[in-house]
């Protein structure tokens, strides 16, 4: 059976540490794509030299030429800046919008049957972009920030318990920003329900950290942010596409109609396979996680808006 491929754009942090995943797991072939002269084929190089090491028979291809991308399964779109010490995700938003619009423009071209997973921020609204842009069913464009932000929070509860952190579930929906929502009701060990482990008041203080993970790292890099957590959170999501493994997995997808919303993208409890988002699942919610949920939703609308998409 031949190899699926999945096209990453932008070579940076995020999309070089998603390659090494893919390539060390030897899950897919991989094409690099960046405009930076260079950088792409020289990261491919190198890790196309470790395979031996890994043990890996994938293919792995770095190019500046976005013809490239022709034959991909799955494109990641992880091209544009990261913010600084300071700076919110929404910051990012006509630079990259700009960048990620132009990357839009050409999927129906050079890969019209392909799922779209987008990481660059503001994740929601560049999902909106990409999916109006490229014109693709809302099912095929998808993005990733909920895997990221669950993992944040489930890192920090087995902390606090001194438990493993494959035991701890979580799910933080709503968008990829400083107003996501952790949702308590989904927080447990092994089945145990949070609030039968750790006081209110921890259990608080735990979604506040998670709300300011991306902002922790930022602050700490100071030139850049987060990657490894990000990239194997991207790898969970890429999988489920390729192994269609139907995983529910918190990932920014289309609303229409679900939790309220109209055709706007945030982040949901999906079944992830090989269509990509092939069911959102709505979750009770309690009226005060609702109207955290709709504040976030409303926050990702104004950007939306600013954008006039
Ligand atoms: P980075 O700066 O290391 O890499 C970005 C790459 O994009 C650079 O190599 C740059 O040359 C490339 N690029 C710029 N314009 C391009 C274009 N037109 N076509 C192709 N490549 C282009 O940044 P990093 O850390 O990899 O982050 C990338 C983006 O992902 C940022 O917007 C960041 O905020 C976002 N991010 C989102 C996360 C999420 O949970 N959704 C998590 C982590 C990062
Ligand atoms: C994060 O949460 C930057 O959105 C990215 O780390």
């Amino acid at each position: 059976m031949k190899r699926k491929k999945v096209s990453i754009i932008g070579a940076g942090n995020v999309g070089a540490s998603l390659a090494q995943l893919l390539v060390q797991t030897g899950l897919s072939d991989v094409l690099l794509y960046d405009v930076a002269e260079g950088m792409p084929q020289g990261k491919a190089l190198d890790l196309a030299e470790a395979c031996p090491l890994w043990g890996s028979s994938v293919a792995i291809n770095g190019t500046n030429d976005i013809a490239d991308l022709q034959g991909s399964s799955v494109v990641v779109i992880t091209a544009g800046l990261a913010r600084k010490p300071g700076m919110s995700r929404d910051d990012l938003l006509h630079a990259n919008a700009s960048i990620v619009g132009g990357v839009a423009a050409e999927l129906p071209r050079r890969c019209p049957d392909a799922v779209i997973v987008v990481v660059t921020n503001p994740m929601d609204v560049m999902a909106q972009l990409v999916w109006k842009r490229s014109g693709f069913p809302q099912r095929r464009v998808f993005g990733m920030g909920g895997v990221l932000d669950s993992a944040r929070l489930r890192a920090f509860i087995a902390w606090q318990l001194g438990v493993s952190p494959k035991d701890v579930e979580a799910m933080v929906l709503g968008g990829h920003g400083d107003q996501m929502v952790p949702v308590k009701s989904l927080v447990s060990v092994k089945g145990v329900g949070i609030s039968a482990l750790l006081p209110e008041r921890k259990i608080e203080e735990i979604f506040e950290r998670t709300k300011g993970g991306g902002a922790e790292i930022v602050s700490l890099l100071k030139n850049g942010s987060a990657y490894y957590a990000p990239a194997a959170s991207v790898y969970e999501m890429v999988k489920a596409v390729l192994l269609d493994e139907k995983r529910l997995l918190p990932c920014a997808a289309c609303l229409e109609g679900q939790y309220g919303a109209m055709s706007l993208y945030a982040g949901v409890p999906v079944v992830v396979g090989a269509g990509g988002v092939e069911e959102i699942v709505e979750v009770p919610l309690t009226g005060q996680e609702k109207a955290a949920f709709d504040r976030s939703v409303s926050a990702v609308g104004r950007l939306v808006a600013a954008l006039a998409l």
